[in-house]
């Protein structure tokens, strides 16, 4: 490894933006208590104690786990309130598979990690890391914003990413360390050279004793191909776990907390039409109360509640509007039936009453609608799409 500082012009060590140094305001102290869109964890995080202890005793027993769950039932926010609890020995790193489009990216990204998480000194990151790096050519860069960052100095090979690949087990064994690797949304792999990649991985992470791996990913399908099958090379790698909705009296009493300590009320009626409508599903339930705390600090009636879904259904409708146009119309007559009707899709009268033909055109229909993203398990995943079509597409 060739370490060599590169520190961009003009940058002043001291000064730091006060917004980076304090992190970005919590939604409560803006106003509104409820939060959508981006991970929680801390005071905003509710619930999920049975997993957390569940992930913790895996951890301990150095498994590796799977994280399985529909999009916005809370696996990053999962993953970040279990490493905000870690103290020592632990060392969390969370890598996001959205943010590392190549194989270089993703071995700088793991040993930027690495270097900050545990040395965190530009000195002690100079000191230490060569010696785990010894044929790879990477660079240590000063950001304008005070950060540490790594850039290849030539583009790598593939022993160059095997060697990355054990950096964190080498380092954890020098310093006594166990460190937790999270891999958000892993289905990502299959952009990076596919199952070589995976091959190479695993190749590598079977031998690590100090590294426990948790993989999350909200694309069924592809996780379930990457762990599932016998013929891959990352199968029964990890124990899976699924992630589901927040228990209903829990959340029931967060919503009425929030709207409380805000100077508001909300009655149990309308919590109970809440909580109805989003399935307890935690992005769901945030963003429909988000929208009726903005619209009223009080709230009696369920009605005021079927006004919030019609707000969140207006500003989403060019985008619903979008999906729509791209579909079959026997996609869109099943996803209408799929909206309105409380019978499974495979009945005779439900096929009949939707044009649908037969159960295999039902079938295939579905399959394409899943891989699409917009049903799962015979239901529409997003719910506030689902109530854009029950309501006539308004
Ligand atoms: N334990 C929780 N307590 C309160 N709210 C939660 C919790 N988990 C998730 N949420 C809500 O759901 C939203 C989505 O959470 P998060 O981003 O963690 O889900 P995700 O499964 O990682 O989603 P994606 O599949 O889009 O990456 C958060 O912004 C928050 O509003
Ligand atoms: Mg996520």
């Amino acid at each position: 490894m060739e370490f060599c500082l590169i520190k961009p012009k003009g940058i002043n060590k001291g000064i730091i933006p006060k917004s980076i140094l304090m992190g970005i305001k919590p939604a409560e102290e803006l106003g509104n208590p409820f939060s959508y869109g981006k991970a929680v964890s801390g005071k905003q995080f509710i619930n999920r104690e049975k997993e957390l202890e569940e992930l913790k005793a895996h951890v301990k027993s150095g498994k590796s786990v799977i994280i399985y769950s529909s999009r916005g039932m809370g696996k990053t926010s999962l993953l970040k309130e279990f490493f905000r609890r870690l103290n020592k020995p632990y060392v969390p790193i969370l890598i996001d598979m959205f943010g590392t489009p190549s194989r270089e990216i993703l071995a700088r990204t793991l040993v930027e990690n690495v270097a900050n998480s545990v040395y965190g000194t530009l000195e002690k990151i100079r000191k230490s890391l060569g010696d785990f790096l010894r044929r790879t050519k990477i660079d240590m860069v000063l950001t304008p914003d005070g950060k540490i960052r790594f850039e290849f100095s030539r583009t790598p090979v593939q022993e160059d990413i095997s060697e990355v690949l054990d950096l964190p087990e080498r380092v954890a064994e020098k310093h006594g360390l166990q460190i937790i690797l999270a891999f958000d949304e892993f289905q990502e792999i299959r952009n990076l050279d596919g199952e070589e990649m995976e091959k190479l991985m695993r190749s590598r992470f079977q031998h690590h004793k100090n590294v426990v791996y948790i993989f999350t990913g909200s694309r069924r399908h592809l996780l379930d191909e990457i762990f599932s099958e016998e013929r891959r090379a990352f199968y029964r790698f990890g124990r899976p776990m699924e992630l589901g909705p927040i228990p209903r009296d829990e959340f029931s009493r967060y919503i009425t907390d929030c709207f409380e300590r805000t100077g508001g009320r909300i009655s149990g009626e309308a919590v109970e039409r809440i909580l109805e409508i989003t399935g307890c599903h935690p992005s769901f339930t945030q963003q429909l109360c988000y929208e009726l705390w903005f619209m009223s600090r009080t709230v009696e009636e369920k009605s005021t509640v079927e006004k919030a879904v019609e707000n969140i259904i207006f500003h989403e409708r060019i985008h619903y509007l979008q999906i729509w146009e791209n579909l079959t119309y026997l996609q869109r007559r099943l996803l209408e039936g799929l909206a309105k009707e409380e019978i499974g899709p495979y009945s005779m009268e439900f096929i009949s009453k939707y044009g649908l033909r037969s159960p295999a055109h039902v079938r295939k229909a579905l399959k394409l609608l899943e891989k699409r993203g917009l049903v799962e398990k015979n239901k529409i995943s997003d719910i506030f799409f689902r109530e854009w079509i029950k309501r006539g597409m308004p």
